[in-house]
């Protein structure tokens, strides 16, 4: 995986082999309308939908075509028909829909047996415009044993980000919210496939990451605030979300390209599926672990290279997802886990592992601390930068979150307290966010302005920080 350049002739190649897959598709279909199920007629469509199958797999990509807003996509490419190819686009589309299919992908292990199967599931299922037609679908593919392609839903991708209805979403909290919530639930559809043995399909994964790298590069520093968000049922898909966005943030910071940015962003959003092995019980603990457990719970990172190994193919992509969870605990001085003669941290394990701690010990439910108000676990890690942590990538990490990072609770000279929405983008006023008012100087609660403590007018200054679980405070309510 080179520059943005070679990703776009990978698209082309990618394209011309989705066409291929499509027309073959599309003679399979119709010969199957025409001839009985073992006919000698079905040979070579069969073996040429296969090769093209093949050849998809070959280049460590998805064999999938979906359906989205009128167009066909292989992967995430449009394919965008010519002349000879456009009655076999619609014609496979049309029958898609029909069935309520939106995607349908062939894993690596499907034959041609099962894809005849497949196809004459078609002729066999009266699509009458019902949910119950999709359902009957998947209840076909299960009694004829069709296990190596996978339906997607038509429609259950319709709230994706790119979907978006501008006009709804205008509100830029809305829109990050939104993407917020999606990369939650892509990680927990990942989480859940990965605690029950399945191939991992990152898709979609891939998809929101994207979103939110797009978001980040808008400026739209909303997405960090939602970092503040810690009182999710499931603590590992919130850290998971977070640390991907701190990631990227970090990643942003030293000027990487959106396609590394790609990479880092899935690196970061499954440092931690390892822990889709470990047992909830320990997981879950709120007290101490023991030293069994202790020992357990390090074997995540391994865990999770294992998990990673059963990705598709095993390409550049892949290698540096990998790379990021084996290394997220490992440290600059190798002082972490797992214990094994390494050498060097990559770039990604070392932005993970500071994206990692920061979200770790901010957040109350990790390995049974206390959670340190944001300002404060920046101090501690500052400390441990050399040792634990690369010292510029930890410095431009406090660059890009701020010294009040986002969520920080402060009080004010005027005795009112606030928290922090923004950073100051001037570096010469590092110490003046824009904050927003939440209990006046008695200390009632108010839902006050937002004050820009750089302006002058404003007349306040910050006094000090304070930890928001001592004053029972939620500071992510002022971000959800
Ligand atoms: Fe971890
Ligand atoms: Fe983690």
């Amino acid at each position: 995986m080179g520059s943005d350049i070679s990703t776009e002739q990978q698209d082309r190649e990618l394209a011309r082999m989705g066409k291929a897959l499509v027309i073959h598709f599309f003679v399979l279909l119709k010969t199957a309308q025409n001839y009985k199920e073992g006919h000698a007629a079905l040979n070579a469509p069969l073996a040429n939908v296969l090769n093209a199958i093949r050849e998809i797999h070959k280049r460590n990509e998805e064999a999938s075509i979906t359906v989205k807003r009128g167009y066909l996509l292989i992967g995430e490419v449009r394919l965008k028909p010519d002349s000879a190819g456009l009655e076999a686009f619609n014609f496979v589309m049309g029958e898609m829909k029909r069935y309520l299919i939106g995607g349908l992908c062939f894993l690596p292990a499907v034959d041609a047996e099962e894809v005849q199967k497949f196809v004459y599931i078609f002729n066999e299922i009266e699509p009458i415009p019902s949910p119950q037609t999709h359902v009957k679908f998947l209840e076909r593919m299960q009694q004829r044993q069709v296990f190596n392609i996978e339906l997607e839903t038509l429609g259950e991708d319709d709230d994706e980000y790119d979907e978006f209805d501008e006009n709804e979403l205008t509100d830029k909290k809305a829109r990050s919210r939104k993407i917020y919530s999606q990369t939650i639930s892509a990680v927990s559809e990942v989480m859940d496939n990965a605690k029950l043995g399945q191939t991992l399909r990152l898709r979609k994964s891939k998809r929101v990451v994207q979103g939110l790298i797009d978001q980040l590069l808008a400026a739209e520093t909303n997405l960090i605030g939602l970092t503040t968000i810690r009182c999710h049922d499931e603590y590992t898909y919130n850290h998971s979300v977070n640390v991907c966005i701190l990631s990227l943030a970090i990643g942003q910071r030293i000027g990487l390209s959106k396609q590394k940015l790609c990479e880092l962003g899935m690196s970061a959003l499954f440092h931690d599926i390892g822990k889709s092995e470990i047992p909830l019980a320990i997981l879950n603990k709120s007290t101490e672990f023991s030293r069994e457990e202790w020992e357990i719970m390090q074997q995540h990172p391994l865990l999770g290279v294992k998990k990673l190994m059963k990705l598709k193919g095993l390409d550049a992509l892949s290698a540096r997802i990998i790379s990021g969870a084996f290394e997220h605990h490992l440290y600059c001085d190798f002082s972490g886990y797992p214990r094994l003669p390494y050498k060097r941290l990559s770039l990604f394990g070392r932005i993970i592992s500071i994206a990692d701690c920061y979200d770790g010990v901010t957040s109350s439910r990790v390995y049974s601390r206390i959670p340190h108000a944001p300002d404060k676990a920046l101090r501690f890690m500052m400390s441990r930068a050399g040792k634990i942590y690369d010292p510029i990538l930890m410095k431009l990490f406090i660059n890009c979150i701020g010294i009040y990072p986002i969520g920080t609770l402060l009080l004010l000279d005027s005795q009112e307290l606030c928290v922090v929405m923004e950073n100051n983008t001037d570096p010469e006023k590092w110490n003046q966010p824009r904050v927003k008012i939440i209990a006046d100087a008695t200390g009632k609660e108010v839902s006050g302005e937002t004050v820009d403590l750089a302006d002058p007018k404003s007349g306040r200054t910050v006094q000090e920080t304070l930890d928001p679980n001592q004053y029972q405070i939620n500071v992510s309510n002022y971000f959800a």
